[in-house]
C-alpha cells in the first residue's frame, strides 16, 4: 500500500519535547544526572479541596453535556469575567479536554490563515497544518520584548491580504517568559483588520507583575480566549479546559462544538465536578504562594546565568526563560541542545521548535525541577523566598544553572 498518509500530515515532525526527554531517559538509564529543564509542568499539586471534590465524584459515570456542565460553564465564565472585565456567559463557554483540544477544533472549523509570532507554543503551527490553514510567522526580538510590534503585524496582515486570518497569542509566553506590554496596540490594528484573535491565556494567573492581562480588554468582540486548569491549578494530567467565545461569534463555537461531538464526545466526568470547585473556590492563597516562588526562582536562574556569553530577559510570568548563547561553533540549536544535554546532563528545548530559525542559538529553559509539594508547605504567602529557601527546596534548579553557566564560560 503506498500513500496512505495525507500530505499535510506527513509534514508533522515528532516534537522536540519528546525527542528530549527521550534522550534524557536513556542517560539517566545509563546512570547519568540530568536536569530536567525540558519540561513545561507545574510542579506544585493540585489544591486539597480540589483533589476532594475529584474524589467525592469519583463515582459519576454518566456522559456529560457535550459543551460541558452548566454549572461548570457558568464558574468558568464568572471566573474569566472576574479577571478580564468581559461578560461571557454559560453559553459561551466549550469545555474540552485540556485548552490543547480547544485550539484543535478552532482550527480544524476556522477557514483562513494563521499568524503566528516567534516565540509559539510548540502546537500551535501543527494543528494549523492538520487542519489545513497555512501559517504565517512574524519574527520578533528581544528588545521588542519577543512580541510582535503594531507595525509588524500590520505589514503582515497586509501581506496576506483579503482573507480571514487567525492571530494566536500567549502572554505570558511558553517559551520566552514574557508578558506582552503592546496589547493596545495591537488590538487596534486588528479592529482596523477586523481579524481574529486568539488569546492563550493559560499562564494568565502566573504573571509576576501580579495583573491579569488580556487582549480580550481591547478588542472583546473578535478575541477569543483558552485556558485550562493544567497551569495555575497544577492539573495538567486530569485534561480539563476550555474555550471562550464573544457572543458575535455564536456560529463559530457551534460548529467548534459540532467538531468536539464527533471526537471527544464530553469531557470526563468526575474532573468536570471538581474543576466547578477549582473555578468558584477561592485559590488566591494558593496562586500567591506558587506565583511567588516561580518568580523567585525564575529571577535566581536569570541572575545566575545572565552573562556575556548567555542573553536573556528577565522572566516576566509563567515557568520559562529563553536563554541564547552567543556563539558560532553549533549549526543548529538541536546541536547546541544535544551538547549542553551530553556535557552538562541538562536538558534544554530548542529555539527552533517554537518557530525559531534553527540558526538562531536560543533554547527554551523551565525552572521547574523541583519538589513543589515540599516547597508550597515552607513558603508563606507574602514573602518572596530567599536565596537561601531556594537553595534548600530548589537544589536540582540551583545545580544546574551553576552547570550551564560554567559550560557558558568556554563558548
Ligand atoms: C502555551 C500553552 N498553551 C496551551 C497548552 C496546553 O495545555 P492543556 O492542554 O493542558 O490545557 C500548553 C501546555 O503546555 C501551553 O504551554
Amino acid at each position: 500500500m503506498k500513500d496512505l498518509v495525507k500530505k499535510n500530515i506527513l509534514d508533522l515532525v515528532p516534537s522536540a519535547t519528546l525527542a528530549i526527554n527521550e534522550k534524557s531517559k536513556e542517560l539517566v538509564k545509563s546512570g547519568k544526572k540530568i536536569y530536567h529543564f525540558g519540561f513545561g509542568q507545574s510542579p506544585f499539586p493540585v489544591p486539597e479541596k480540589i483533589v476532594l471534590t475529584l474524589k467525592e465524584n469519583a463515582k459519576k459515570k454518566a456522559y456529560l453535556p457535550m459543551q460541558g456542565l452548566p454549572e461548570l460553564r457558568a464558574a468558568i465564565a464568572k471566573h474569566l469575567n472576574n479577571l478580564t472585565n468581559n461578560n461571557f456567559s454559560k453559553d459561551d463557554i466549550l469545555v474540552t479536554p485540556g485548552s490543547k483540544e480547544a485550539m484543535y477544533v478552532m482550527h480544524v472549523a476556522f477557514k483562513g490563515e494563521v499568524i503566528l509570532p516567534t516565540s509559539s507554543w510548540v502546537s500551535y503551527a501543527p494543528q494549523a497544518t492538520i487542519a489545513n490553514n497555512k501559517v504565517h510567522w512574524i519574527n520578533t526580538s528581544r528588545e521588542n520584548n519577543w512580541f510582535p510590534t503594531s507595525e509588524e503585524l500590520e505589514k503582515k496582515i497586509k501581506s496576506i491580504g483579503n482573507k480571514n486570518i487567525l492571530l494566536i497569542l500567549n502572554s505570558p509566553n511558553n517559551p520566552s517568559g514574557a508578558v506582552c506590554k503592546n496589547f493596545k496596540e495591537i488590538a487596534e490594528v486588528a479592529k482596523k483588520y477586523k481579524i481574529l484573535i486568539h488569546s492563550d491565556e493559560i499562564y494568565g494567573q502566573l504573571s509576576f507583575c501580579n495583573k491579569y492581562e488580556s487582549i480580550s480588554s481591547f478588542y472583546p468582540e473578535g478575541t477569543i480566549i483558552s485556558s485550562s486548569i493544567s497551569k495555575w491549578c497544577g492539573a495538567g494530567g486530569w485534561r480539563l479546559g476550555f474555550i471562550a467565545v464573544p457572543k458575535n461569534l455564536r456560529n463559530f463555537l457551534s460548529r467548534m462544538k459540532a467538531v468536539g461531538s464527533e471526537t471527544f464526545s464530553s469531557v470526563s466526568s468526575p474532573i468536570q465536578y471538581a474543576a466547578i470547585e477549582a473555578y468558584s473556590g477561592d485559590y488566591t492563597d494558593y496562586i500567591i504562594k506558587t506565583r511567588n516562588i516561580l518568580k523567585s526562582v525564575g529571577n535566581y536562574v536569570y541572575n545566575n546565568l545572565k552573562s556575556n556569553n548567555i542573553l536573556i530577559n528577565p522572566p516576566q510570568g509563567g515557568f520559562y526563560l529563553m536563554p541564547e548563547f552567543v556563539n558560532s561553533k553549533f549549526k543548529s540549536s538541536i546541536d547546541l541542545c544535544d551538547s549542553i544535554l551530553n556535557e552538562t546532563g541538562v536538558a534544554l528545548l530548542p529555539g527552533s521548535a517554537f518557530g525559531f530559525d534553527k540558526t538562531k542559538m536560543l533554547t527554551r529553559l523551565s525552572y521547574t525541577d523541583f519538589d513543589g509539594d515540599e516547597f508550597l508547605k515552607n513558603t508563606s504567602s507574602y514573602e518572596l523566598p530567599g536565596n537561601d529557601i531556594i537553595e534548600k527546596y530548589a537544589p536540582n534548579v540551583v545545580e544546574g544553572t551553576n552547570k550551564l553557566s560554567e559550560w557558558s564560560k568556554n563558548l
